[in-house]
């Protein structure tokens, strides 16, 4: 009696790619994220290993965020949680970039890096740098024992998972979850978030990861946007605010796993060049999450609709305004403008993959990029 089995297909539980298992696996990572870092009565958030006091964040001068990839972009959005929610002063750098420029960093900033491997060079290299130069350092990271867990003065770790393929998802979704406890976290220390705001923001978080399972049941409309793709070599990903961040990580996947030409641009600065590039059927993905920028978002989507482009527009469910504007729509499940962000990227997943598919690539290990990049 022999047993014929393959290992890997095993372990990817049914699903044709480690990539889509990871993206449906998201529910159960933010979930685990969460974990006990929110009291059980939902109104606070509660950093068991970071045990930090009011005196350890009024002290901080300035923040620095540094990473590479899509964990960069989860500190884009980073700025944005701490900025607003806990008024301190964010930078966010490239790793590579912030290790050999002599940065302003001395011992008012706590240094916070994100990595996925906790293994990356320049992240590491950087965090180190930070040290140097006095800073305090926290880490992100989904490896417990990693390097970079072992460099840090503090870690928070995201509990996604082992993620196997190449493309981040659920490492990425889980950053996000942990920079906005930690942005919570921080502002009610610092005496700027009201614990009404904190709560709220809170409700809306802890409904994610049931409330985000409705963008699975939209995934074969999904899919069959994929056709407007077809013989298409450049994309445009705009949104503003956070949805730029998030428009960054949308054009990101795409590049990687598809090999399509995609830019992210900032609503408001299309006319300062990009527009040129717009012609008719250019495919613009329009990310309109955001409400307080929502009427400047459809300005920008009239402004490339004028040019012909095809607009998919992202919204939350409920939206009137704009899907007025725009070609085809995917809505994502109604949510706090900070919340949002955390479920709107997971349908620019899907679309990326199902492109990617589409056009016969190996999604799992694209071409020339590697999972964890150990060596300058
Ligand atoms: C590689 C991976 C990316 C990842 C980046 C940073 O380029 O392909 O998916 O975002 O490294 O990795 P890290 O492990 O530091 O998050």
């Amino acid at each position: 009696f022999e047993v014929n089995w393959d290992a890997e297909a095993a372990e990817k539980g049914g699903y044709e790619h480690f990539m889509l298992k990871e993206i449906y696996e998201q529910p159960k990572a933010i979930k685990d994220t969460m974990g006990c870092r929110i009291s059980e009565d939902g109104s606070h958030v509660q950093f068991e290993e970071l045990n930090w006091t009011t005196e350890d964040v009024t002290s901080i001068g300035k923040i620095m965020i540094t990473a590479c990839g899509t964990a960069y972009h989860a500190g884009l959005l980073a700025k944005y949680f701490i900025e607003k929610l806990a008024r301190i002063p964010v930078e966010v750098d490239i790793a590579s970039e912030y290790r050999y420029r002599n940065p302003l960093t001395d011992s008012k900033t706590l240094c916070i890096v994100i990595s996925q491997s906790g293994e990356t060079i320049d992240t590491l290299a950087a965090l180190k740098e930070a040290k140097r130069l006095g800073a305090r350092s926290l880490a992100i990271t989904n490896v417990v024992g990693s390097s970079i867990s072992r460099e840090a003065d503090q870690v928070a770790y995201t509990w996604a998972g082992p993620e196997i393929a190449v493309a981040s998802t659920k490492a990425y979704t889980t950053q996000l979850v942990t920079l906005l406890l930690l942005a919570l976290y921080m502002g009610r220390l610092n005496g700027t978030l009201t614990a009404d705001e904190e709560s709220r923001i809170l409700h809306d978080l802890t409904a994610v990861p049931d409330v985000c399972r409705k963008i699975f049941d939209c995934a074969d409309e999904i899919k069959a946007m994929c056709s407007s793709f077809e013989g298409k070599e450049d994309v445009f990903f705009i949104g503003r605010s956070m949805d730029y961040g998030l428009a960054m990580e949308g054009a990101l996947k795409l590049k990687e796993i598809s090999y399509i030409h995609a830019e992210s641009y900032a609503g408001g600065e299309l006319k300062h060049g990009t527009l040129s590039l717009i012609e008719e059927g250019v495919p613009v993905i329009a990310l309109a999450t955001q409400k307080d920028v929502e009427e400047k978002m459809i300005s920008n989507i009239k402004e490339v609709k004028a040019r012909d482009a095809y607009v998919i527009g992202v919204v939350q469910e409920g939206d009137t305004e704009v899907r007025k504007t725009v070609d085809t729509l995917i809505t994502v499940p109604a949510s706090d403008n900070f919340v949002v962000p955390i479920m709107a990227i997971i349908p620019l997943q899907l679309l990326s993959y199902y492109i990617a598919v589409s056009r016969g690539n190996d999604v799992d290990k694209p071409r020339n990029l590697a999972k964890s990049v150990t060596v300058e």
